[in-house]
This record gives C-alpha cells, sequence and structure tokens, in this order.
C-alpha cells in the first residue's frame, strides 16, 4: 500500500519534471515533441531539448527520489508508530505506558479517571479514552499511579483490576498518593485508578500519573 502511494507520487513528480525541463525549451536541434494534457484535457504539445536529456533527466529524478524519500519516511515512520504503537524495529518491546491528567477533573461521585495526555503506549494496550489498561498478555506487570488532591480537599484513588479494588490512594489539600505494585496479570485483564467517595477533585497540569509495563512472561 505504502510502496503503491510512493509509486503514485514518484510517477507525478516524474512527470512534473519533465514538464518544468521542457518548459523554456524551444529549439529545433534534437528537439522533440511531447503531447500532454492541460486540466481542461485539452491536447498541448511540449517541444523540447533531448541532447542533453539523459543526463538532466538522471539527475531530476535522482533529486526528486532523494527529496520524495527525505520527506516521506518520517512521515511513514509516524504513521507505523501511531498505528501499532511501535517504532519500526521494536515491535518485540514490551508493553509499557504512562498517561497522565492534563485538566483537573471533578468527580460528584465514583468514576474511572482518564489520564488524557498519552506519553509512552507500546503495543497500544491503554485506552486514554476510557482510562483502561488491558494486558495484552499474561505475565508480571508493575502498575504505578499518583494522584494529587485539589487545594482544601480530600482525594480518594483505588486501582482496579477487573471488577475488583485493589489497593488505595489518598490525598489533601495539594498533596499526593502513590501506589506501586506488581500484578500477575491474565491476557485482557484490566487495570484502571478510580475515584471513590463524594465530591472531589483530582489534579491536572501533568501531576496525576499512570504508568505501567511488563516486567517478565
Ligand atoms: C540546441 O539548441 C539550444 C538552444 O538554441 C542550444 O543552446 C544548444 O547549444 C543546441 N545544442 C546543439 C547540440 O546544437
Ligand atoms: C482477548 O480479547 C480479544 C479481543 O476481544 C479476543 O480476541 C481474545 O480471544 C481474548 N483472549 C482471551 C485469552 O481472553
Amino acid at each position: 500500500m505504502v510502496m503503491m502511494v510512493l509509486r503514485g507520487i514518484l510517477f507525478q513528480l516524474l512527470v512534473i519534471s519533465i514538464m518544468k525541463y521542457a518548459k523554456g525549451q524551444n529549439s529545433d536541434n534534437s528537439s522533440t515533441e511531447i503531447p500532454l494534457l492541460d486540466n481542461q484535457n485539452m491536447p498541448l504539445v511540449a517541444l523540447f531539448d533531448t541532447t542533453k536529456l539523459n543526463e538532466v533527466l538522471k539527475i531530476a529524478i535522482q533529486k526528486t527520489v532523494e527529496d520524495t524519500m527525505n520527506e516521506m519516511i518520517p512521515r511513514i515512520k509516524q504513521a507505523v508508530i501511531d498505528d501499532i504503537g511501535y517504532e519500526p524495529g521494536r515491535e518485540k518491546e514490551r508493553p509499557a505506558f504512562t498517561a497522565s491528567l492534563t485538566t483537573t477533573q471533578y468527580f460528584g461521585g465514583n468514576g474511572v479517571v482518564k489520564f488524557d495526555k498519552v506519553w509512552l503506549n507500546m503495543g497500544r494496550a491503554y485506552d486514554h479514552e476510557t482510562g483502561l489498561f488491558t494486558a495484552p498478555k499474561m505475565g508480571l506487570y508493575s502498575i504505578s499511579t499518583t494522584v494529587m488532591s485539589n487545594h482544601n480537599s480530600y482525594l480518594h484513588c483505588d486501582l482496579w483490576k477487573n471488577n475488583e479494588n485493589l489497593v488505595r490512594a489518598f490525598g489533601n489539600d495539594l498533596s499526593t498518593g502513590t501506589l506501586n505494585v506488581v500484578m500477575a496479570l491474565k491476557m485482557n485483564d484490566t487495570v484502571y485508578v478510580k475515584h471513590s467517595g463524594g465530591s472531589e477533585k483530582i489534579y491536572g497540569d501533568q501531576r496525576s500519573t499512570f504508568s505501567g509495563y511488563l516486567i517478565t512472561e
């Protein structure tokens, strides 16, 4: 797919190069007429000098290919990272993620904390829209979270595995609660941070975080 797109782009650039080259050349020594189509599909004729064509074309093609590659490779690489969460060549690395909270969130009652700013997501196992980390394979995982309370108020957050409430973090008046746990997870087990209790706020500004990685399978 990528190669087809690339080939299409290269062909277009080649045509453009020929047309550019053809512009302004109008001699009758070794000149060639090339029929072209304009935007209205009207036939046009380009006249150009062919004496140095090979050399000029070679340089133009080399430059075009180089420019295209230089421009395309970072874009292709980014598309792969966006798609599978891994940089090319690092697919075998362990699942790992880190996310943080950009803006302070208000909770009227219980609610999963959706850490929205994703710093790392190898294997795409963390979903910032739900706040859930889903174990992509069975193994021992290190999971940690730090949550910060708002001015003059309490904050209660728990770490959950599937429907099980595990360990708990607490903060009061701009203080943080931190949890570091090692968990044996099966494939598809979900882990998340959930606020519990009454009306409270969890501090944003990238001060509340959620991270995890596979230690060993
Ligand atoms: C062909 O014509 C061009 C433009 O008039 C001129 O610059 C060039 O030297 C000519 N080439 C030959 C091989 O006569
Ligand atoms: C995990 O979830 C995926 C997608 O829903 C499913 O295809 C797979 O069979 C599940 N694996 C296990 C062991 O539950």
